[in-house]
């Protein structure tokens, strides 16, 4: 069952409903001003942080779901209207008066969401303009009625006190210390402005008030919620000013519309920071300097303005996904990779797990091992944002190489309270580098200083950091000579060293153990292919002995895992704290893991002597479902002691077992690798959102995006998904799909030709842009092959290798390639 549909060509999710299954979120914003909105104008909006800087409220896991965001009230002024007409929300939520043609079309940084009640259309487009701290609602109020319509538009938001967490928890102090100031008929909230802070919030209305609200008791009455608010029910403003309490913004309009007309009415929310000498005017008052902010305001309360910087972001959007765009015989495939894959990459790696409906923005920063893979699939959108990304990150490892797992993206400074020592951390950076090096060619970054734990004095080139991350494993052994898995690697919920009996410890950061003992093979794969891929820079760059010191390296471990690593039909996951196995059929439980499979393969482990085919076997038989491939069969029963947070987790969910699908793209890769075009990508279309849309009654999350996890078969909902958008699975699918399937990677020396695709397929077309070239690339696949490229030829000349060279001329070349 479908709850809408996707509409391609205006890069848009229609719904068509607003009773979707779990709300459906989108985001605004792209740079420094964000918000979540849902597909009935629920959410929130922040500055960078979503926990320092949140503008307005929002309370999760509220009943009924999704209550409270950016709200639109109309209220019908005409005599003798029956009180269950006498005002809506065209948004649905929060009134939920049954609406004549509902839609809301997510696009590409912006939501529309638009509907007909009593003759009476109303339309908004929310967006952020690229460049820009505020939001716009650019709303349409339409009369379709054969009267004369006079009506009252209400806007509604409840601003937050800056820091969420204390927002929500430090009800003492802040009941009594909101602020805000109405001027011109913008309503300013300042809290906090009169002593340490410099910013403020705005909210301003393109059209004269009738009325305004700024205290939450005032504008919904006392005891009432969202859904019945006093002033709209009234048609009449409090005009209150919020001293303390529940600040809020909303603004009340008349219209007298003719039969047929059409009106805009535009409402702008923004951000706005002051020097921190020139907060007041006059300087010794307590009144904000509105001087710096009323041009922004008055520009964007302009249509015109307005639709132009509308344009500009469809244009953007136009642009950046123009670097990859595919036309095969798969619609899935297309829409993907063209539009939702690219777009999710691009939320991925502006907010990591930050903020998300499952994400509260308070709990967790950017985490280290998440930015670094979130790179992967967004490095080639806007390799400059990557390469800041990659000395931020950088910046937060410490001088043995270990990295803080998180840090605070306001701050830019590694989180103390959840520390390091998650072994697999550091090897990420070296993938992240690698293939900003090869996407980009700017061997520069090697050289770029960077400090250690941010302290001043400490820096030393990328490239020493990256060297640290290899020694960093390799002094990090256990008994068996692979690496020490320390608080968890890959697998969070995988703590070997925890041993944790205390309720509501944190599983992550309790260690009871020395770590001494307990070893990952995960880690181990991991790390063959990061020293591959340092060996492979050291080399480029001239450092022939480092490169082959991480040959040898790299050799030492793949040996290891050979010996270790293999249980006989499926790499190994771990030795525990007694130097038991993990993920072997010697368990009782857990007894095959897809993480090694994915990772030692992906590193080559196996390739040579059947392993790798035989491991891919087993995942095929133990593993695939359906709905996904699992995580780990079977299903922890009960709580392991020595085994952590996954067995935390009922049966089936999470990584007891869910189909965590950041995981499943490891799998499409190796089965790439082995030249199994068919599974690759039947495993691609299992967990493509596109393609599960028809059952959206059973995935709920929405169709347009990845979520994080699919409910197993061992749980009660399975094939339910949940943690949608901000998941590492949005950046792997994406490699897995344009790299390894439709087999087009940058490599150190230019865009290699390789693709491992359906049989089926007759070909593909490609445009990709890469490194200051455009190329147009046919592939044909005249014999029906998986996996081969027989002749390639670039404006007509056929060239020796299958690696396009970099050309960098800013052209167009027509590449044709064909398979065989
Ligand atoms: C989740 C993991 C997550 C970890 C981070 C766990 O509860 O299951 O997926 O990585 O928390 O804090
Ligand atoms: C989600 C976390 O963000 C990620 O870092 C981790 O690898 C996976 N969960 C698996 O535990």
């Amino acid at each position: 069952m479908k709850f809408g549909y996707f509409d391609d060509a205006s890069r848009e999710y229609v719904i068509t409903r607003p009773d979707t299954p779990l709300p459906w979120i989108n985001y605004l914003g792209c740079e420094a001003y964000y918000g979540i909105i849902s597909n009935t104008a629920g959410g929130y909006s922040f500055y960078r942080d979503a926990r320092l800087r949140r503008l307005t409220r929002y309370r999760h896991n509220n009943a009924p779901l999704d209550y409270g965001g950016r709200y639109l009230f109309v209220r019908d002024n005409g005599p003798g209207v029956p009180p269950e007409r006498l005002y809506w929300s065209p948004t649905w939520m929060p009134t939920r008066r049954a609406l004549e043609d509902y839609t809301c079309r997510h696009g590409l940084g912006y939501t529309v969401i638009q509907s007909t009640f009593n003759g009476i259309t109303v339309g908004a487009r929310y967006f952020v303009p690229l460049g820009e701290n505020l939001e716009i609602w650019q709303t349409q109020i339409t009369n379709h009625r054969a009267e004369t319509a006079s009506i009252s538009l209400f806007s509604c938001i409840e601003f937050c006190l800056w820091d969420a967490w204390d927002d929500a928890t430090n009800y003492q102090r802040n009941y009594s210390t909101g602020q805000v100031e109405i001027v011109d008929d913008v309503i300013y909230h300042k809290t906090e402005y009169r002593e340490r802070r410099n910013h403020f919030a705005y909210f301003a209305c393109s059209e004269p008030l009738a009325g305004y609200d700024t205290q939450r008791e005032a504008f919904l009455g006392p005891y009432r919620g969202w859904h019945e608010p006093l002033a709209v029910e009234r048609g009449e403003s409090g005009n209150s000013v919020a001293h303390g309490w529940q600040p809020i913004g909303s603004h009340h309009v008349r219209l007298t519309l003719q039969p047929g007309e059409a009106r805009a009415v535009i409402f702008v929310l923004g951000y706005h920071e002051n020097p921190k000498s020139e907060k007041f005017d006059p300087p010794d008052s307590q009144t904000i300097n509105k001087r710096t902010v009323k041009p922004i305001i008055a520009k964007y309360l302009q249509t015109e303005n307005v639709e132009s910087a509308f344009q500009q972001l469809r244009d953007s959007w136009g642009g950046l996904l123009g670097i990859y765009q595919v036309e095969s015989p798969d619609e899935h495939t297309n829409r993907m990779v063209n539009i939702w894959n690219a777009y999710q990459c691009m939320v991925t790696f502006n907010l990591s797990r930050s903020a998300s409906y499952f994400e509260s923005g308070i709990g967790r920063g950017l985490g280290f091992r998440d930015s670094n893979q979130d790179l992967l699939g967004f490095v080639h959108l806007v390799p400059e944002r990557a390469r800041q990304r990659l000395l931020d990150l950088a910046a937060t490892q410490l001088e043995t190489g270990g990295a803080y797992h998180q840090y605070q993206p306001l701050t830019k400074r590694g989180n103390n309270d959840v520390g390091g020592n998650f072994n697999d951390d550091p090897l990420w950076l070296i993938l992240a580098v690698s293939a900003y090096v090869k996407e980009t060619g700017d061997w520069s970054v090697l050289d770029e200083r960077v400090p250690y734990d941010n302290r001043p004095g400490s820096e030393t080139p990328l490239y020493e950091h990256l060297q640290r991350c290899v020694r960093y494993t390799l002094e990090r052994l256990g008994p068996h000579g692979l690496p020490l898995i320390g608080r968890a690697d890959w697998n969070d919920c995988l703590n070997l060293n925890c041993f944790s009996d205390a309720p509501g410890e944190s599983f992550q950061t309790t260690a009871n153990k020395d770590g001494r003992t307990a070893e990952s093979v995960f880690i181990a794969g991991m790390f063959v292919l990061a020293a591959r891929e340092m060996a492979a820079l050291a080399k480029c760059k001239g450092e022939d002995g480092e490169a082959e010191r991480c040959r040898a390296a790299a050799r030492q471990v793949e040996a290891t895992v050979r010996e270790h690593g293999w249980d006989g039909e499926w790499f190994l996951r771990a030795y525990d704290d007694f130097g038991r196995k993990v993920g072997s059929r010697d368990c009782e439980e857990g007894q095959i893991f897809i993480e090694p499979q994915g990772f030692c393969i992906l590193a080559g482990i196996g390739l040579d002597d059947g392993r790798a085919k035989r491991a891919l076997a087993s995942v095929k038989e133990r593993l695939a479902t359906p709905h996904g491939i699992i995580l780990q069969q079977p299903a922890y029963s009960r709580y392991y002691l020595h085994l952590g947070e996954i067995s935390s987790y009922p049966p089936g969910y999470k990584e007891n077992a869910g189909v965590f699908c950041h995981t499943n793209p490891w799998i499409m890769i190796a089965e790439a690798m082995i030249g199994n075009g068919d599974q690759a990508h039947d495993y691609y279309l299992h967990i493509n959102p596109s393609a599960r849309e028809a059952i959206s009654e059973v995935h709920r999350c929405e169709p347009y995006v990845y979520a994080q996890m699919i409910a197993g078969r061992n749980a009660a909902n399975y094939g339910e998904a949940k943690n949608s958008w901000l998941t590492g699975t949005a950046a792997w699918n994406y490699v897995a799909i344009t790299q390894w399937i439709l087999g087009l990677r940058p490599t150190l020396d230019g865009l290699a030709i390789d693709p491992c695709i359906p049989n089926g397929w007759e070909g593909f077309r490609v445009t990709r842009k890469f490194r200051g070239a455009t190329y147009q690339i046919e592939v044909k696949n005249p014999n029906r092959v998986y996996r081969g490229v027989k002749s390639v030829r670039v404006d007509g000349r056929e060239i020796a290798s299958a690696v396009l060279p970099v050309l960098g001329d800013e052209q167009t070349h027509v590449v044709e390639v064909v398979m065989g």
